[in-house]
Protein backbone atom coordinates (compact mmCIF):
# COMPACT_ATOMS: atom_id res chain seq x y z
CA UNK A 1 0.00 0.00 0.00
CA UNK A 2 3.11 2.23 0.72
CA UNK A 3 3.56 1.40 -3.27
CA UNK A 4 7.19 0.43 -2.54
CA UNK A 5 8.34 3.54 -0.29
CA UNK A 6 9.18 3.30 3.27
CA UNK A 7 6.57 5.73 3.90
CA UNK A 8 3.15 7.18 3.27
CA UNK A 9 4.76 10.66 3.01
CA UNK A 10 7.36 9.53 1.26
CA UNK A 11 4.88 8.46 -1.23
CA UNK A 12 2.77 11.33 -1.04
CA UNK A 13 5.80 13.47 -2.07
CA UNK A 14 5.94 11.54 -5.04
CA UNK A 15 2.50 11.48 -5.87
CA UNK A 16 2.69 15.28 -6.11
CA UNK A 17 2.72 15.97 -9.97
CA UNK A 18 -0.35 13.67 -10.24
CA UNK A 19 -2.06 15.26 -7.49
CA UNK A 20 -1.24 19.06 -8.92
CA UNK A 21 -2.60 17.96 -11.96
CA UNK A 22 -5.79 15.95 -11.18
CA UNK A 23 -6.61 19.07 -9.22
CA UNK A 24 -6.61 21.08 -12.77
CA UNK A 25 -8.14 18.29 -14.38
CA UNK A 26 -11.64 19.31 -16.37
CA UNK A 27 -11.27 22.89 -14.84
CA UNK A 28 -9.43 24.85 -17.54
CA UNK A 29 -11.62 24.77 -21.21
CA UNK A 30 -10.10 24.29 -24.34
CA UNK A 31 -9.66 28.10 -25.40
CA UNK A 32 -8.03 28.16 -21.90
CA UNK A 33 -10.26 29.68 -19.85
CA UNK A 34 -11.19 28.40 -16.14
CA UNK A 35 -14.97 26.95 -15.84
CA UNK A 36 -15.14 26.04 -12.38
CA UNK A 37 -19.11 25.07 -13.01
CA UNK A 38 -19.37 22.54 -9.80
CA UNK A 39 -18.80 26.31 -7.62
CA UNK A 40 -22.66 26.28 -7.00
CA UNK A 41 -21.89 30.21 -6.26
CA UNK A 42 -23.44 32.12 -9.21
CA UNK A 43 -20.97 34.23 -11.12
CA UNK A 44 -23.46 37.22 -10.07
CA UNK A 45 -22.80 36.68 -6.31
CA UNK A 46 -18.66 36.61 -6.97
CA UNK A 47 -19.00 39.98 -9.13
CA UNK A 48 -20.59 41.49 -6.00
CA UNK A 49 -18.03 39.62 -3.48
CA UNK A 50 -16.26 43.12 -1.58
CA UNK A 51 -14.33 41.13 1.12
CA UNK A 52 -12.36 37.48 0.98
CA UNK A 53 -11.89 35.89 4.19
CA UNK A 54 -9.73 32.70 4.47
CA UNK A 55 -9.90 30.66 7.69
CA UNK A 56 -7.54 27.21 8.09
CA UNK A 57 -5.35 25.76 10.60
CA UNK A 58 -1.60 24.67 10.39
CA UNK A 59 -0.47 23.64 6.71
CA UNK A 60 -3.86 24.80 4.95
CA UNK A 61 -3.36 28.25 6.74
CA UNK A 62 -0.04 28.47 4.88
CA UNK A 63 -1.89 28.12 1.70
CA UNK A 64 -4.30 30.32 2.48
CA UNK A 65 -1.40 32.99 3.17
CA UNK A 66 -0.41 32.23 -0.01
CA UNK A 67 -4.10 32.85 -1.38
CA UNK A 68 -4.04 36.32 -0.34
CA UNK A 69 -1.27 37.47 -2.38
CA UNK A 70 -2.92 35.63 -5.71
CA UNK A 71 -6.49 37.20 -4.85
CA UNK A 72 -5.40 40.59 -4.38
CA UNK A 73 -3.32 40.77 -6.94
CA UNK A 74 -5.86 39.53 -9.66
CA UNK A 75 -9.26 40.82 -8.29
CA UNK A 76 -8.35 43.69 -6.40
CA UNK A 77 -10.83 42.34 -3.64
CA UNK A 78 -9.15 42.58 0.08
CA UNK A 79 -8.37 39.13 1.64
CA UNK A 80 -7.77 38.54 4.58
CA UNK A 81 -6.39 34.90 6.50
CA UNK A 82 -7.28 34.00 10.15
CA UNK A 83 -6.38 31.00 11.74
CA UNK A 84 -9.54 29.37 12.47
CA UNK A 85 -9.33 28.97 16.33
CA UNK A 86 -8.83 32.84 16.63
CA UNK A 87 -11.85 33.70 14.12
CA UNK A 88 -14.03 31.61 15.97
CA UNK A 89 -14.06 33.51 19.21
CA UNK A 90 -13.97 37.20 18.03
CA UNK A 91 -16.28 39.10 16.23
CA UNK A 92 -15.48 39.24 12.55
CA UNK A 93 -16.94 42.04 10.26
CA UNK A 94 -18.81 39.67 7.99
CA UNK A 95 -21.53 40.29 5.75
CA UNK A 96 -23.79 38.93 2.42
CA UNK A 97 -20.84 39.99 0.44
CA UNK A 98 -18.47 38.28 2.34
CA UNK A 99 -16.94 35.19 0.91
CA UNK A 100 -15.62 32.82 3.81
CA UNK A 101 -12.98 30.26 1.90
CA UNK A 102 -12.31 27.04 4.03
CA UNK A 103 -9.17 25.30 3.19
CA UNK A 104 -9.31 21.81 4.99
CA UNK A 105 -7.38 18.60 3.40
CA UNK A 106 -9.63 16.16 5.82
CA UNK A 107 -12.60 18.65 6.25
CA UNK A 108 -13.24 17.54 10.10
CA UNK A 109 -11.30 20.14 11.45
CA UNK A 110 -13.37 21.23 14.60
CA UNK A 111 -11.49 24.64 14.29
CA UNK A 112 -12.33 25.32 10.89
CA UNK A 113 -15.99 23.69 10.74
CA UNK A 114 -16.49 26.17 13.78
CA UNK A 115 -15.35 29.22 11.94
CA UNK A 116 -17.57 28.35 8.87
CA UNK A 117 -20.83 28.25 10.82
CA UNK A 118 -19.66 31.07 12.91
CA UNK A 119 -19.64 32.85 9.16
CA UNK A 120 -22.61 31.25 7.90
CA UNK A 121 -25.20 32.64 11.26
CA UNK A 122 -23.73 36.52 9.75
CA UNK A 123 -24.52 35.65 6.59
CA UNK A 124 -21.57 35.51 4.89
CA UNK A 125 -21.31 32.70 1.70
CA UNK A 126 -19.09 30.20 2.30
CA UNK A 127 -16.44 27.99 -0.20
CA UNK A 128 -14.60 25.25 1.25
CA UNK A 129 -11.69 24.09 -0.56
CA UNK A 130 -11.44 20.41 0.94
CA UNK A 131 -10.12 16.86 0.00
CA UNK A 132 -12.47 14.56 1.05
CA UNK A 133 -15.66 13.81 -0.36
CA UNK A 134 -18.99 14.20 1.70
CA UNK A 135 -17.04 15.54 4.96
CA UNK A 136 -18.59 17.42 7.10
CA UNK A 137 -16.83 21.01 6.16
CA UNK A 138 -17.95 20.95 2.52
CA UNK A 139 -20.95 19.50 3.34
CA UNK A 140 -21.91 22.42 5.74
CA UNK A 141 -20.57 25.04 3.21
CA UNK A 142 -22.58 26.67 0.32
CA UNK A 143 -20.27 25.46 -2.44
CA UNK A 144 -16.67 23.12 -2.54
CA UNK A 145 -14.40 22.99 -4.65
CA UNK A 146 -12.48 19.78 -4.15
CA UNK A 147 -8.19 19.50 -4.15
CA UNK A 148 -7.87 15.81 -6.44
CA UNK A 149 -4.94 14.86 -3.94
CA UNK A 150 -6.56 11.47 -3.04
CA UNK A 151 -5.94 9.79 0.04
CA UNK A 152 -3.45 11.60 2.20
CA UNK A 153 -2.44 9.64 5.10
CA UNK A 154 0.57 10.56 6.50
CA UNK A 155 0.09 12.76 9.76
CA UNK A 156 2.19 16.03 7.42
CA UNK A 157 0.66 17.43 4.91
CA UNK A 158 2.28 17.46 1.30
CA UNK A 159 0.15 16.48 -1.36
CA UNK A 160 -2.81 17.78 0.19
CA UNK A 161 -0.78 21.52 0.62
CA UNK A 162 -0.23 21.69 -3.04
CA UNK A 163 -3.27 20.94 -4.43
CA UNK A 164 -4.56 23.44 -1.91
CA UNK A 165 -2.58 25.92 -3.81
CA UNK A 166 -4.05 25.06 -6.94
CA UNK A 167 -7.52 25.35 -5.61
CA UNK A 168 -6.30 28.88 -4.48
CA UNK A 169 -4.75 29.60 -7.50
CA UNK A 170 -8.39 28.88 -9.51
CA UNK A 171 -10.30 30.61 -7.18
CA UNK A 172 -8.41 33.48 -7.55
CA UNK A 173 -8.19 33.29 -11.33
CA UNK A 174 -11.66 32.34 -11.50
CA UNK A 175 -12.92 35.37 -9.19
CA UNK A 176 -10.45 37.75 -11.81
CA UNK A 177 -12.06 36.11 -14.76
CA UNK A 178 -15.51 36.78 -13.90
CA UNK A 179 -14.62 40.52 -12.80
CA UNK A 180 -12.90 41.31 -15.53
CA UNK A 181 -9.88 43.03 -14.06
CA UNK A 182 -6.87 44.91 -15.48
CA UNK A 183 -4.76 41.91 -15.21
CA UNK A 184 -6.93 39.73 -18.14
CA UNK A 185 -3.72 38.52 -20.13
CA UNK A 186 -2.00 37.96 -16.84
CA UNK A 187 -5.06 35.90 -15.73
CA UNK A 188 -4.74 33.72 -19.38
CA UNK A 189 -0.85 33.37 -19.06
CA UNK A 190 -0.69 31.93 -15.47
CA UNK A 191 -3.51 29.45 -16.13
CA UNK A 192 -0.82 28.21 -19.05
CA UNK A 193 1.82 28.51 -16.30
CA UNK A 194 -0.51 26.39 -14.12
CA UNK A 195 -0.92 23.95 -17.06
CA UNK A 196 2.97 23.10 -17.08
CA UNK A 197 3.63 23.46 -13.43
CA UNK A 198 3.57 19.40 -13.16
CA UNK A 199 6.39 19.11 -15.11
CA UNK A 200 7.86 21.36 -12.94
CA UNK A 201 7.27 19.42 -9.38
CA UNK A 202 8.63 16.36 -11.21
CA UNK A 203 11.49 18.00 -12.33
CA UNK A 204 12.07 19.64 -9.16
CA UNK A 205 11.18 15.53 -7.27
CA UNK A 206 13.94 14.32 -9.55
CA UNK A 207 17.41 16.44 -8.22
CA UNK A 208 16.31 15.93 -4.81
CA UNK A 209 19.20 13.93 -3.66
CA UNK A 210 21.48 16.51 -2.22
CA UNK A 211 18.79 17.85 0.06
CA UNK A 212 18.37 14.47 1.43
CA UNK A 213 21.96 14.45 1.63
CA UNK A 214 22.52 18.14 3.47
CA UNK A 215 19.51 17.24 5.66
CA UNK A 216 21.34 13.83 7.17
CA UNK A 217 24.25 16.06 8.13
CA UNK A 218 22.21 18.88 10.08
CA UNK A 219 21.18 15.78 11.94
CA UNK A 220 22.27 16.86 15.40
CA UNK A 221 21.97 20.22 14.95
CA UNK A 222 18.87 21.99 17.42
CA UNK A 223 17.65 24.74 15.52
CA UNK A 224 16.98 25.76 11.76
CA UNK A 225 15.34 29.26 10.76
CA UNK A 226 13.50 29.86 7.36
CA UNK A 227 13.44 33.34 5.89
CA UNK A 228 11.11 34.31 3.21
CA UNK A 229 8.85 37.21 1.64
CA UNK A 230 6.53 37.32 -0.44
CA UNK A 231 4.83 34.25 -1.28
CA UNK A 232 7.93 33.22 -0.26
CA UNK A 233 7.36 34.02 3.45
CA UNK A 234 4.46 31.21 4.33
CA UNK A 235 6.94 29.08 2.61
CA UNK A 236 9.27 29.66 5.47
CA UNK A 237 6.68 29.48 8.08
CA UNK A 238 5.76 25.78 5.99
CA UNK A 239 9.32 24.58 6.15
CA UNK A 240 9.64 25.59 9.77
CA UNK A 241 6.26 23.32 10.50
CA UNK A 242 7.40 20.04 8.94
CA UNK A 243 10.61 20.62 10.70
CA UNK A 244 8.61 21.05 13.99
CA UNK A 245 6.05 17.84 13.19
CA UNK A 246 8.80 15.11 12.26
CA UNK A 247 12.13 16.60 13.22
CA UNK A 248 11.39 17.63 16.37
CA UNK A 249 13.41 20.34 15.84
CA UNK A 250 13.19 24.14 16.83
CA UNK A 251 12.30 25.39 13.66
CA UNK A 252 11.05 29.14 12.88
CA UNK A 253 9.73 30.96 9.72
CA UNK A 254 10.39 34.87 9.53
CA UNK A 255 9.51 37.08 6.87
CA UNK A 256 13.08 38.23 5.52
CA UNK A 257 12.49 41.56 6.08
CA UNK A 258 11.92 41.13 9.12
CA UNK A 259 15.16 40.27 9.95
CA UNK A 260 16.82 43.11 11.65
CA UNK A 261 13.58 44.24 13.64
CA UNK A 262 14.53 40.72 16.27
CA UNK A 263 15.39 37.74 14.43
CA UNK A 264 18.91 38.47 13.24
CA UNK A 265 20.00 38.38 17.23
CA UNK A 266 19.24 34.83 16.55
CA UNK A 267 22.25 34.20 14.51
CA UNK A 268 25.42 32.40 15.11
CA UNK A 269 28.02 30.60 14.27
CA UNK A 270 27.07 27.58 11.57
CA UNK A 271 23.04 28.23 12.25
CA UNK A 272 21.38 26.60 9.32
CA UNK A 273 19.19 28.99 7.72
CA UNK A 274 17.16 28.22 4.87
CA UNK A 275 16.24 30.99 2.53
CA UNK A 276 13.60 31.06 -0.30
CA UNK A 277 14.63 33.57 -2.91
CA UNK A 278 11.90 35.49 -5.14
CA UNK A 279 12.31 35.09 -8.91
CA UNK A 280 14.95 37.71 -10.46
CA UNK A 281 12.55 38.78 -12.97
CA UNK A 282 9.05 40.03 -11.41
CA UNK A 283 9.38 41.40 -8.40
CA UNK A 284 12.92 42.32 -8.31
CA UNK A 285 13.39 44.57 -5.96
CA UNK A 286 12.36 41.71 -3.29
CA UNK A 287 15.02 39.57 -4.92
CA UNK A 288 17.51 42.20 -4.59
CA UNK A 289 16.74 42.64 -0.85
CA UNK A 290 16.69 38.84 0.03
CA UNK A 291 19.84 38.72 -1.22
CA UNK A 292 21.63 41.17 0.82
CA UNK A 293 19.36 39.35 3.67
CA UNK A 294 21.54 36.62 2.98
CA UNK A 295 24.66 38.29 2.78
CA UNK A 296 24.15 39.67 6.26
CA UNK A 297 23.06 36.55 7.90
CA UNK A 298 26.46 34.96 6.42
CA UNK A 299 28.66 37.84 7.36
CA UNK A 300 27.48 36.84 10.80
CA UNK A 301 28.35 33.21 10.46
CA UNK A 302 24.98 31.41 9.74
CA UNK A 303 25.14 28.59 7.16
CA UNK A 304 22.98 28.97 4.04
CA UNK A 305 20.70 27.12 2.44
CA UNK A 306 19.25 29.11 -0.30
CA UNK A 307 16.52 28.05 -2.89
CA UNK A 308 16.61 29.94 -5.57
CA UNK A 309 15.37 30.14 -9.16
CA UNK A 310 17.24 28.14 -11.73
CA UNK A 311 19.82 31.14 -13.87
CA UNK A 312 19.69 33.08 -10.48
CA UNK A 313 23.67 33.83 -10.45
CA UNK A 314 23.61 36.67 -8.24
CA UNK A 315 23.04 34.29 -4.97
CA UNK A 316 26.29 31.52 -5.32
CA UNK A 317 28.66 33.68 -3.89
CA UNK A 318 27.08 33.86 -0.83
CA UNK A 319 25.19 30.17 -0.62
CA UNK A 320 26.68 27.62 1.39
CA UNK A 321 24.03 25.06 0.02
CA UNK A 322 22.21 25.69 -3.09
CA UNK A 323 18.69 24.28 -3.80
CA UNK A 324 17.86 24.88 -7.58
CA UNK A 325 13.85 25.34 -8.48
CA UNK A 326 12.35 25.88 -12.01
CA UNK A 327 11.53 29.62 -12.92
CA UNK A 328 7.90 30.01 -12.42
CA UNK A 329 5.74 33.34 -12.23
CA UNK A 330 6.50 35.19 -8.59
CA UNK A 331 2.90 33.29 -7.41
CA UNK A 332 3.61 30.52 -8.28
CA UNK A 333 6.71 29.68 -7.12
CA UNK A 334 5.39 27.94 -3.59
CA UNK A 335 4.16 25.23 -5.56
CA UNK A 336 8.16 24.46 -6.69
CA UNK A 337 10.09 25.86 -3.80
CA UNK A 338 7.74 23.92 -1.27
CA UNK A 339 9.16 20.49 -2.32
CA UNK A 340 12.71 20.35 -1.12
CA UNK A 341 11.54 21.89 2.39
CA UNK A 342 9.38 18.27 2.21
CA UNK A 343 12.09 16.10 1.05
CA UNK A 344 14.35 17.79 3.84
CA UNK A 345 12.42 17.71 6.41
CA UNK A 346 11.20 14.28 6.20
CA UNK A 347 14.77 13.33 5.40
CA UNK A 348 15.83 14.69 8.74
CA UNK A 349 13.03 12.86 10.79
CA UNK A 350 14.28 9.79 9.49
CA UNK A 351 17.98 10.65 10.24
CA UNK A 352 16.75 11.30 14.33
CA UNK A 353 15.04 8.15 13.78
CA UNK A 354 11.38 9.45 14.27
CA UNK A 355 8.34 8.09 13.46
CA UNK A 356 7.86 9.87 9.92
CA UNK A 357 3.87 9.05 9.14
CA UNK A 358 3.13 9.30 12.80
CA UNK A 359 4.61 11.67 14.53
CA UNK A 360 4.95 11.94 18.08
CA UNK A 361 1.59 13.85 20.14
CA UNK A 362 -0.04 14.73 16.79
CA UNK A 363 -3.64 13.38 15.09
CA UNK A 364 -4.27 13.00 11.09
CA UNK A 365 -7.11 15.57 12.10
CA UNK A 366 -8.02 17.56 14.72
CA UNK A 367 -11.46 16.88 15.86
CA UNK A 368 -11.24 18.32 18.68
CA UNK A 369 -10.07 22.15 20.05
O1 LIG B 1 -7.42 18.54 7.64
P1 LIG B 1 -6.98 19.98 7.73
O2 LIG B 1 -6.40 20.47 6.46
O3 LIG B 1 -8.10 20.88 8.20
O4 LIG B 1 -5.86 20.00 8.82
C1 LIG B 1 -5.28 21.21 9.25
C2 LIG B 1 -4.03 20.96 10.06
O5 LIG B 1 -4.31 20.20 11.20
C3 LIG B 1 -2.94 20.25 9.24
O6 LIG B 1 -2.62 20.94 8.06
C4 LIG B 1 -1.66 20.07 10.07
O7 LIG B 1 -1.08 21.32 10.31
C5 LIG B 1 -0.68 19.13 9.35
N1 LIG B 1 -0.30 18.05 10.20
C6 LIG B 1 0.56 19.83 8.88
O8 LIG B 1 1.44 18.97 8.21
Amino acid sequence: EKGGYDYFMLKEIAEQPKAVADTLLGRIDASGRLSLDELRIPDAVLRETDKVVIVACGTAFHAGLIAKYAIEHWTRVPCEVELASEFRYRDPILGGRTLVVAISQSGETMDTLMALRHAREQGAKVLAICNTNGSTIPRESDAVLYTHAGPEVAVASTKAFLTQLVACYLVALYLGQVRGTQWGDEIHAVIRDLAKISDEVERVLETMEPVRALARSLADKNTVLFLGRHVGHPVALEGALKLKELAYMHAEGFAAGELKHGPIALIERDLPVVVVVPSPRGRSVLHDKIVSNIQEIRARGARTIVIAEEGDTSVEPYADHLIRIPATPTLLQPLVATVPLQVFACELATARGNEVDQPRNLAKSVTVE
